[in-house]
């Protein structure tokens, strides 16, 4: 069975990523695959401390690329405390086929509680190719191709760059739904109607995105 790993990041509980998530991982269950669901915003994973950045000295010194292996780069008290914080975040990121990200724009970016958990299961040459990523992204204003804020998207935009860079995952998939805020902000209020085409769009895709990928199997080597 294909297996999801699905992490919201919104602080809000009505949310339109969590919509778009929930509407990728409810196909992703409809076609017969698992899912794990992560709140970090409900369940927030702490920033690394520097029990962890001995233990990436570690891998990096000794030459250590292999997952399974990384276990012994753990040697001292506070190795041991940052250890048993990244064991159970990097155990679900590797025993996924593929990995759904809900990333609400904050301020250019990615919420903090999506980035805390990057730095908690990031570790040097952590190819994770084969496994796919899809992003579902929600901005408050327009950031799509030819807008003026295009260039400040460094949400959807750094998350593709970040799997590409860091796991060698090239074909991420970014859903977005735009223009969030013209249902609150009266200055945006003649967009509403932009707004919830994008967002019927984002959503139709997230479902068709998620029957599409169920089928995607890692070969592990058991
Ligand atoms: C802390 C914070 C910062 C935000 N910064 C931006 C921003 O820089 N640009 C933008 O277009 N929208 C911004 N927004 C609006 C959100 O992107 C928008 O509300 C979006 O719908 C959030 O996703 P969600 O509905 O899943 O929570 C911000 C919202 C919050 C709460």
């Amino acid at each position: 069975m294909s297996h999801l790993l699905h992490l919201d990041s919104s602080a809000r509980t009505d949310s339109v990523t969590r919509r778009l998530g929930a509407a990728f991982a409810g196909a992703w269950a409809a076609g017969g695959g698992e899912v794990t669901h992560r709140d970090l915003a409900a369940d927030p994973v702490p920033p690394i401390r520097e029990g962890w950045t001995t233990i990436c000295d570690t891998l990096l010194r000794e030459g250590i690329t292999d997952i399974a292996r990384y276990a012994e780069a753990v040697r001292t008290e506070r190795e041991r405390e940052a250890w048993a914080v990244v064991r159970p975040l990097l155990g679900e990121l590797v025993a996924a086929d593929a990995v759904l990200i809900g990333a609400p724009m904050y301020n250019f970016g990615v919420p903090a509680a999506l980035k805390a958990w990057i730095d908690q299961v990031t570790f040097p040459r952590m190819v994770l190719a084969p496994r796919r990523f899809v992003v579902v992204a929600a901005h408050g204003g327009a950031y799509g191709p030819g807008t003026p804020r295009e260039p400040y998207d460094h949400a959807g935009r750094y998350l593709s760059d970040f799997v590409r860079g860091h796991y060698a995952v090239e074909d991420t998939e970014v859903i977005a739904a735009e223009l969030v805020n013209s249902l609150v902000d009266p200055a945006l209020a003649g967009r509403t109607g932009l707004h919830r085409e994008s967002l019927a769009e984002a959503l139709r895709r997230a479902g068709e995105a998620g029957a599409e990928l169920v089928g995607h199997r890692v070969r592990r080597g058991e």
